[in-house]
């Protein structure tokens, strides 16, 4: 129970790894507002979880600044201060690079970078009121560092975030508050559903690269994410660390089973 009392915002947490972050940090006794721009699923994913004394929801789109800062805002209504963040809201689409049009563009990295500044300084200006001290994570990818082409705006819009985590990292380190971030392999969720695994043949040029030779649990990033927010990560800030199954450090491929 390291994180016990403390405060958190989790946005994109109707499901997947969003939802696995929010059932952690209340099995560790932390105090969560999740967020998602589909209501529905927002609160299907509130009633599974349960735990009123300790959960509150705020349904918005991450691209809007004044979404985000409303997010921070229920938090320190609801729970009286606000000590993590966990800018996890992200979309991925398949495309070829020359048919990308401008508002697609606009859309991913409205979403996932965009977005995730919006969380840095939101949460940082509440962390600064309230003395300073906190935690930041901004879910990455491992496409922050690799690419695959048909995922192009995913791949700039997580290789972006890398320089947001280092720059707000300096840049808030002053007053205490750590920014970090997480770069998952392939993790299954829905996302991967539709994006990555869209055939049997995808799935394995996937395993191909992927040593531990099966995809990631959303609960094996959850259990990284409440590792950086704890004290155990004190003297870590602006780096992504990566639960990726060995991708990363693959230089070839390996042999697949099937299914
Ligand atoms: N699943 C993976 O393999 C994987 C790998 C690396 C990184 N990630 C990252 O992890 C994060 C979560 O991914 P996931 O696999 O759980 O995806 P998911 O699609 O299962 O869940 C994403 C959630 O974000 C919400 N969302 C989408 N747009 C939003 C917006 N504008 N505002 C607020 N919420 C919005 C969706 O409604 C959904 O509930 C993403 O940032 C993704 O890039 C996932």
């Amino acid at each position: 129970m390291k994180l016990n009392g403390k405060v958190a915002a989790i946005t994109g947490a109707a499901r997947g790894i969003g939802k696995a972050c929010a059932k952690r940090f209340l099995d560790d006794g932390v105090k969560v507002v999740i967020s998602d721009v589909d209501a529905d699923g927002l609160a299907a994913t509130a009633a599974e979880l349960g735990r009123p004394d300790a959960l509150r929801t705020v349904v918005g789109n991450v691209a809007k600044r004044a979404d985000v800062d409303k997010l921070v805002a229920t938090a320190v209504q609801e729970f009286g201060r606000f000590d993590i963040m966990v800018n996890n809201a992200g979309v991925a689409r398949n495309r070829d690079i020359l048919e990308i049009s401008e508002e697609e563009f606009d859309e991913i990295i409205g979403i996932n970078l965009k977005g995730a500044f919006f969380g840095v300084q939101a949460a940082a200006k509440q962390m600064i009121a309230q003395g300073g001290g906190g935690v930041i994570i901004n879910m990455s990818s491992v496409n922050a560092l690799l690419a695959i082409p048909a995922l192009a705006t995913y791949a700039m819009s997580k290789g972006g975030m890398k320089q947001l985590t280092s720059v707000a990292a300096v840049a808030l380190a002053p007053h205490n508050i750590r920014v970090v971030a997480v770069g998952p392999g392939t993790i299954l969720t829905d996302m991967v559903a539709s994006s990555i695994y869209t055939s049997e043949d995808a799935r394995k040029t996937v395993m191909s690269r992927t040593p531990a030779g099966r995809g990631g649990e959303p609960s094996e990033v959850a259990s990284v994410v409440a590792f950086l927010a704890s004290d155990d990560a004190s003297y870590i800030t602006g780096q992504t660390i990566y639960p990726d199954g060995g991708r990363l450090i693959l230089n070839y491929t390996v042999p697949v089973k099937d299914k």
